[in-house]
């Protein structure tokens, strides 16, 4: 039953408790309504169009395929009208791949001695689109055939929720603050989950993870280093995956730190307004101070690309318009073309934990949703370049 009379309580300490209570059980009926644990998240169906697009394809190639017997045929066939399920698409890139002439058309992960990928997003300015660039990325890195891993480093648990699972809810099984913990740390496999979204796996956040914080402090007074936890965790997984999404919480912690540690190349989402720029120099100031210090301890950090995403871009403002000007010509092709545009489609899919790519085209307002979904094409493109890049292609 939810509670709405006014709150009795007298102490501080008591009226905070009995507000975050009444939120608790809010969010918890809520969510358990709107969002049932069993009626867990699951994927839409993919046209033949937007597969063939995805593979870089036709669709009369794909007709052919299924005509030949060489590709097999979805399972939901509506009046002649293919339809394609996560599973289908990553089984048939798999089969494409074994006959392809060009090695990595359809399979772009790594190969040989090729470097796992880890990047991470971060800017202490909070709201600065970090978890909405980490989740659409980790989406359409995944409907490309890479095999991906996200890793949760904020507490908030956004990330978390994106993949379908409650951070406000108590959920089954460990987080990745199992495996940095200080005190019988759980393997790393044992905190990794697969989500309902083919390609993508996740270790997700719990409000607990900001113990590390904490747990830091104590622990380095014992001569017990930090910066390496993440890294080390990674390292025992990371034959499964081509690439790693970090979000980070929005403040420069120890958190946020060992994630740079872990990581081979850094994103940082901006904002493009006056205040957000200030915050974002003031983060970085902070941030290559801290580098310094690594640096002196002979900890060097080296990343392969250091480079600015432009999110909520508005086309039509001026001001923002010249603070994106601005950026180019400072830092050039540190700030990623592509930008994330500004758009309510992006906001309302947020609202569902959804992103573009899981939102149904018929079910908006279509030149909105292109718009959208070429933006976020366009940036996850840039990065899957990068990643190629990084791996000398
Ligand atoms: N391209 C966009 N167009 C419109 N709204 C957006 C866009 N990107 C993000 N948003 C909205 O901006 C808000 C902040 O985004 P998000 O949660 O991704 O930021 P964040 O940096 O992860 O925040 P925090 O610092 O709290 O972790 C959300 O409400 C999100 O839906
Ligand atoms: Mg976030």
């Amino acid at each position: 039953m939810l509670q709405t009379t006014p709150i009795a309580a007298t102490t501080q300490s008591h009226v905070t408790r009995e507000i975050s209570d009444r939120l608790q059980v809010a969010l918890t009926t809520h969510l358990t309504q709107a969002y049932s644990p069993e009626l867990s998240k699951t994927l839409r169906l993919f046209s033949a169009t937007e597969v063939a697009d995805l593979f870089g394809t036709t669709g009369q190639f794909l007709r052919k395929g299924h005509a030949e017997g060489s590709l097999p045929e979805p399972e939901v066939n509506k009046n002649g009208r293919r339809f394609y399920s996560g599973t289908e698409i990553k089984t048939m890139r798999q089969i494409l791949e074994g006959s392809s002439r060009k090695p990595g058309k359809y399979l772009p992960g790594r190969r040989d001695n090729d470097r796992l990928q880890v990047i991470q997003l971060m800017n202490f300015k909070g709201g600065s689109a970090k978890s909405t660039s980490a989740i659409h990325l980790c989406h359409y890195l995944a409907l490309q055939g890479y095999r991906v891993l996200a890793i949760d480093l904020d507490p908030q648990g956004s990330l978390t929720g994106f993949c379908g699972i409650q951070p406000e809810i108590e959920f089954e099984g460990n987080s990745i603050y199992d495996a940095l913990r200080y005190e019988d740390p759980a393997p790393m496999p044992e905190c990794i989950r697969a989500t309902y979204f083919p390609g993508l796996d996740l270790s997700p956040a719990q409000l607990i993870l900001s113990e590390f914080e904490t747990e830091t402090a104590v622990y380095a007074r014992k001569g017990v280093p930090f910066y390496n936890r993440l890294a080390n965790a990674i390292e025992t997984v990371e034959a499964d995956y081509d690439v790693i999404i970090i979000d980070s919480p929005p403040s420069l912690g120890f958190l946020t730190l060992a994630g740079l540690f872990a990581a081979t190349s850094v994103i940082v989402p901006l904002t493009p307004s006056m205040l957000d720029v200030a915050s974002t120099q003031q983060f970085l100031e902070m941030t290559s101070a801290y580098l310094e210090e690594f640096e002196n301890s002979g900890i060097p950090i080296v990343h392969d690309n250091f480079r600015f995403l432009i999110t909520r871009d508005d086309p039509s403002d001026t001001p923002s318009q010249q603070i994106v000007s601005l950026m180019r010509a400072l830092f050039q092709d540190r700030v990623i073309g592509a930008t994330a545009l500004r758009s309510t489609a992006i906001a309302d899919a947020a609202m569902l934990k959804m992103t573009m790519y899981e939102v149904v085209r018929s079910e908006m307002t279509r030149s909105t949703y292109d718009r959208a979904r070429s933006s976020m094409d366009a940036v996850g493109h840039e990065v899957s370049n990068m990643i190629q890049t990084a791996w000398g292609r």
